[in-house]
């Protein structure tokens, strides 16, 4: 499974970069916000310059038409940019006539299994499932990427990606790893809680001092 970054965060997204992990982004227009009052399009052509992979990022536009305008200008950013386009009818009808382009989409606010089977069957290069929200309404929103797994695997022909979105904390990555999803993404936070484990702190610790009661300040090179 690969991980991308959920954030429109150039540091968290450098950082992401430099750890050699992080192989896409995925931001939406909260994620934009957070950054404050910026140049949309400076800060997505930013991004890509820096994420080797593709960089998701969203249309506002509600209608189909709008969103395929938007996305087709989007598309002129950068060459790795990918358009996110919001689950319904509006959007299945702007993924398919994007696709017939060759824009890459990826389906968003994705929250059924047949939502998902529809952005493949219109075209989408991927699909976001979004966990966190289905677990706030008390709905197991991990068997629904699961499921999405398994009735893609059904069908050889279906390349759409599944991208684990609205990922809360570690245990959803692993959860979706173990559904076979292509793809996690993940906020800048839970990328850090993932890679701490108090035994290893534990362990670094001990070994300092072990070697420092024996060998002093001398470095081991
Ligand atoms: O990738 C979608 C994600 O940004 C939504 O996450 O935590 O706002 O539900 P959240």
């Amino acid at each position: 499974m690969r991980l991308f970054l959920d954030t429109a965060n150039i540091e968290h997204i450098k950082h992401g970069v430099r750890l050699g992990i992080i192989s896409g982004v995925t931001t939406n227009p909260s994620l934009v916000s957070k950054e404050g009052k910026v140049n949309y399009k400076k800060l997505v052509q930013e991004i890509c310059a820096i994420v080797p992979g593709p960089v998701s990022t969203e249309v506002i536009s509600q209608d189909s038409a709008g969103m395929i305008s938007e996305a087709r200008e989007i598309a002129t950013w950068a060459k790795n940019v990918v358009v996110k386009i919001p689950a319904g009818l509006e959007g299945i009808e702007a993924t398919h006539a994007l696709a017939k382009e060759k824009i890459k989409v990826n389906f968003t606010l994705c929250f059924s299994v047949n939502q998902a089977l529809m952005a493949a069957l219109a075209g989408a290069a991927y699909v976001s499932p979004f966990v966190g929200r289905l677990d706030d309404i008390g709905k197991n929103g991990m068997q629904v990427v699961e499921d999405i797994m398994l009735v893609y695997k059904q069908y050889p022909e279906i390349k759409t990606e599944v991208i684990a979105a609205s990922i809360r904390h570690p245990q959803h990555c692993l959860a979706a790893a173990k559904t076979g999803a292509h793809i996690a993404t993940v906020p800048y936070q839970v990328l850090l809680q993932m890679a701490k484990h108090p035994l290893t702190d534990i362990g670094i610790a001990r070994f300092n001092d072990d070697w420092r009661k024996v060998m002093g300040d001398v470095k081991n090179i």
